[in-house]
């Protein structure tokens, strides 16, 4: 796409058309390592490198897609109120390019978390409908059983629930960790399909959504990172229950 840098700058989130226009104006701006000088030189958006302030390296991106390696103790929601909010883990123009969760985790659950500012991703990934397959690995507070995997594997009943509810999987990592794989994404899901079968969960981490592990992205707690099409392809897959 062909575009007006002051137009290009503010739709990567880098503040208001007139403040980008400040940002170029004070010699802040590089376009593929030359710096810029006016506002209105149009780009071809495919493949540019937006450098600021001589030092940060921004590719030109269409669209966002993250992932987060959510820490406990932050809150999904859009206005926390107990905990700071996941969005304050990422940098301002991404907030600024108005990032959504897909989805929420617990404020104590830590692991896996997407986010983007396309609609239509966030549609296709959370919505019921698309059976989006996520991975949880459960530490118990209770010894666990096989009787207890497959108490979850044939469904337990929860409280304001018609039917009773199965996981897609269940296996025994060890006597303390349980990895499940649900295909809905009801109100703590997994705690409650836990205390339903008797045990109690005490601590929570998505560790996989579709084929995309938290393992195969490399990052510690709190740390975030751009999917590639790589990672995208991979949320399409089914996940690897082999391990
Ligand atoms: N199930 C839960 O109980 N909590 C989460 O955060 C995710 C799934």
């Amino acid at each position: 796409m062909k575009l007006a840098l002051d137009r290009i700058l503010q739709s990567q989130g880098f503040g208001s058309r007139k403040g980008c226009r400040e940002l170029i104006a004070d010699g802040e701006v590089a376009i593929n390592g030359e710096l810029a000088t006016d506002y209105r030189t149009v780009f071809e958006t495919d493949g540019m490198l937006i450098t600021l302030f001589g030092e940060e390296d921004w590719p030109y991106r269409e669209r966002l897609y993250v992932a987060l390696n959510k820490p406990s103790n932050y809150e999904c929601s859009r206005k926390p109120s107990h905990h700071p909010g996941i969005l304050t883990l990422l940098p301002d123009p991404l907030i600024e390019r108005d990032i959504q969760p897909v989805g929420r985790l617990d404020h104590d659950t830590t692991g896996l978390l997407l986010l983007s500012d396309d609609g239509a991703f966030i549609h296709a990934q959370s919505h019921p409908r698309h059976h989006q397959p996520k991975t949880y690995l459960a530490t118990v507070a209770e010894a666990a059983t096989e009787k207890l995997v497959q108490h979850l594997r044939d469904g337990v009943q929860l409280h304001d629930e018609p039917a009773p509810i199965a996981a897609l999987s269940a296996r025994l990592v060890d006597e303390f960790h349980i990895e499940m794989v649900l295909d809905q994404g009801k109100y703590h899901q997994v705690k409650r399909m836990l205390a339903a079968a008797g045990n109690h969960c005490a601590a929570l981490t998505r560790v996989a959504i579709g084929g995309l592990t938290l393992a195969s992205l490399d990052l510690a707690e709190g740390e975030w990172r751009y999917l590639t099409d790589e990672h995208i392809a991979a949320l399409n897959r089914e996940p690897d229950l082999s391990a």
